[in-house]
């Protein structure tokens, strides 16, 4: 199983948009995918049309008293399945304090199922805690969502900083550009040059786009009610450039199908 963060501790830079466009599309090219909505916001969720509730909260999942696997909910398309939010995640801070090891708490959790699925999208609130710090220690690869201005690219070079110690060694962090607006002279500077932390960035970038803003009134992945669309493009396009970066972990079992355009 490859875990797939979609992390930023910036928020509304689009973290659950890419989560459940590109988990959607890992589904669709035959990948086993799961999603955890770890935000209590509960977006990923509400995209998905499933209820923002797992029995037994937090608490229930960190005391054993209920397994990761009890509270997977199936989705309504193929191979792709969500653990949905729960507003007690709002308090997952405070319990992992509380844990023995409580910088690794997440990934113990999770590995009962790296041989269910091929890939897990974490859809990551917007903050830097000891949560982001379970999961960067859970997770193989950081996506990055970053809107082009020169404040979001200092909070990610400061990110890149964090991760880069022998504990985050394992951690691939792969920012890309999202809501990207080239009428803005600042956006189209900032994507051409592709400076410093960014040179390695993927050449796709993710459109200002108003067919992601109606996903919140359709409930469902970009791909699926507007397939021809740039936005729809661009996260096809995305996923298919990340697809040799994440073929190389060689984490196993999952082999990238010829996908449609
Ligand atoms: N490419 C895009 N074009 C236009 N609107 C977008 C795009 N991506 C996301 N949005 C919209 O911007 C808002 C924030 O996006 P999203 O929820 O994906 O961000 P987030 O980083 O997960 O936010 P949060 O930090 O609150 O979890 C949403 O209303 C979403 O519909
Ligand atoms: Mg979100």
């Amino acid at each position: 199983m490859i875990t797939i963060a979609c992390y930023n501790l910036k928020g509304g830079v689009g973290k659950t948009a890419s989560a459940v466009n590109l988990a959607y599309l890992a589904a669709q090219g035959g990948a086993s995918t799961l999603v955890w909505d770890l935000d209590p916001q509960g977006a990923a969720s509400f995209y998905f049309r499933i209820k923002p509730r797992i029995k037994g909260g937090t608490s229930g999942l960190f005391q054993r008293k209920r397994e990761l696997d009890a509270v997977i909910k199936a989705t309504d398309y193929p191979r792709l399945d969500l653990i949905p939010a729960d507003f007690s995640y709002r308090n997952m801070d405070l319990l992992l304090e509380q844990q023995r090891k409580p910088g690794t708490r997440l990934r113990k959790l999770i590995k009962p199922l790296r041989s269910e699925y091929h890939f897990l999208f974490l859809d990551c609130p917007p903050s830097i805690s000891l949560v982001s710090e379970n999961i960067f220690a859970a997770s193989d690869v950081l996506l990055v969502p970053t809107i082009p201005t020169t404040l979001s690219l200092r909070t990610l070079q400061q990110l890149v900083e964090f991760c880069d110690t022998e504990q985050y060694r394992h951690l691939k962090v792969i920012p890309f550009f999202s809501m990207v607006d080239r009428r803005k002279n600042l956006h189209r500077e900032i994507v051409d040059q592709r400076d410093g932390v960014l040179k390695n960035a993927p050449l796709n970038y993710i459109p200002y786009a108003s067919e992601v803003e109606q996903m919140g009134v359709r409930r469902a992945p970009v791909d699926t009610y507007a397939h021809a669309s740039w936005a729809a493009r661009a996260y096809r396009e995305m996923w298919l450039e990340l697809q040799p970066t994440l073929l190389a972990l060689n984490r196993g079992g999952w082999q990238p199908q010829p996908a449609r355009r």
